[in-house]
């Protein structure tokens, strides 16, 4: 990773543990939202923080992000007060704005009036520790591949959560009308293996009604800190409503709400009459168990092709594409990059 792509990689918010010094000298760390603008972390507190009252005394800070086990970097150096209002610091509270209106909302501009104060970290020395997770770059050959694909794509699955991406569960969905005109969303698989892939959503949204016309949709998996897609296609059933009740009880209340309440897709007033209508169904089912709703559902997509890509150095990719035959079972054949 060069210094370009390390800066890019940092620029924003990123969780920071940073050390200051008592008045004996002693270290001490704590969390921080690290904020790195302009190639250097800021970060900011109450000015009567036990931090800022070290940093008052001795400028001395250390500073490490560590989000996973494949990146970590600590910068030694001096906390330097940034000056909201004057010509620079003025650049960076409008990103602090940027990062935390949409997080805190409005009341976060009052809360930066009021008077937090922030410092530059100006380092004296950065050091970055890069170790790409195993799996990236690495080939995906014919002989590890498992003849079945349910089980190669559990091995994947795993294998992404194991790498720390986020939500490995994320996919993206592609339908399309009769007329074969395409659309995607993202929805979240909620169960995977020979019976299929699972997802839940609003039985009158886009998808579903493409779905209910054209039963056939295309998923796609992509796991970037592995290098890794999988694409899925196949015929899309709707599951019963017995069937999706069994999961629709496992989410919290406040989703079967949210899924009460909101017509998917559809064109609405504002987003008060949205929050008005899940304030009126929360009132209505205070003390009981809200109704299952009618319009919420899984559909499962009962495959008839895989293909695992894999990243490979110069391009040079692997990719293998299971398909379903009559009377052989799954084929495995590999695709050019
Ligand atoms: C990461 C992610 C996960 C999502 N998961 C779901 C989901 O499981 N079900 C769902 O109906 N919508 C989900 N959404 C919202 C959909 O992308 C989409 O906005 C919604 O389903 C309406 O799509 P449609 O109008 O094409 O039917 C998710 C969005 C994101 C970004």
């Amino acid at each position: 990773m060069d210094a370009r792509q390390l800066s890019q990689r940092l620029t924003g918010m990123r969780l920071l543990t940073l050390a200051t010094s008592t008045p004996s000298g002693r270290p001490l760390t704590g969390p921080v939202d690290g904020i790195f603008y302009r190639g250097s972390f800021h970060f900011g507190s109450s000015p009567d923080s036990v931090r800022f009252s070290h940093i008052g005394r001795r400028s001395w800070v250390s500073a490490t992000h560590l989000p996973g086990e494949e990146l970590a970097v600590t910068v030694h150096g001096r906390a330097v007060p940034v000056d909201l209002h004057s010509g620079e610091g003025r650049g960076f509270r409008d990103t602090l704005l940027e990062v935390y209106l949409p997080r805190y909302g409005q009341e976060w501009e009052a809360f930066l009036t009021s008077g937090p104060v922030y410092a530059r970290i100006e380092a004296e020395r950065m050091f970055a520790f890069s170790n790409p997770p195993a799996g990236f770059a690495e080939p995906l050959r014919e002989s590890d591949a498992d003849p079945d694909p349910f089980k190669q794509f559990a091995r994947w699955f795993e294998a992404a959560a194991g790498a720390g991406v986020r939500a490995p569960e994320a996919v993206a969905v592609a339908t399309a009308t009769p007329q074969a005109v395409p659309s995607s969303r993202m929805v979240l698989m909620k169960e995977h293996g020979p019976d299929g892939f699972v997802f839940y959503t609003n039985f009158g949204s886009r998808k579903a009604r493409e779905l209910e016309a054209n039963p056939h949709a295309a998923l796609l998996f992509h796991w970037d800190v592995l290098g890794r897609q999988v694409r899925i296609e196949g015929g899309v059933t709707r599951m019963s409503l017995e069937e999706s009740a069994a999961y629709i009880r496992t989410r919290p209340r406040a989703s079967q709400i949210g899924a009460l309440a909101s017509p998917q897709s559809q064109v609405i007033a504002s987003r008060d009459q949205l929050e008005g209508r899940v304030a009126e169904l929360s009132g209505r089912f205070h003390e009981s168990e809200p109704p299952l709703p009618t319009n919420w559902g899984g559909f499962r997509l009962a495959p008839r092709s895989f293909e695992f890509w894999q990243h490979r150095e110069d391009r040079l990719h692997d990719r293998l594409r299971y398909t379903l035959s009559e009377d052989a079972g799954w084929r495995i054949e590999r695709l050019a990059p």
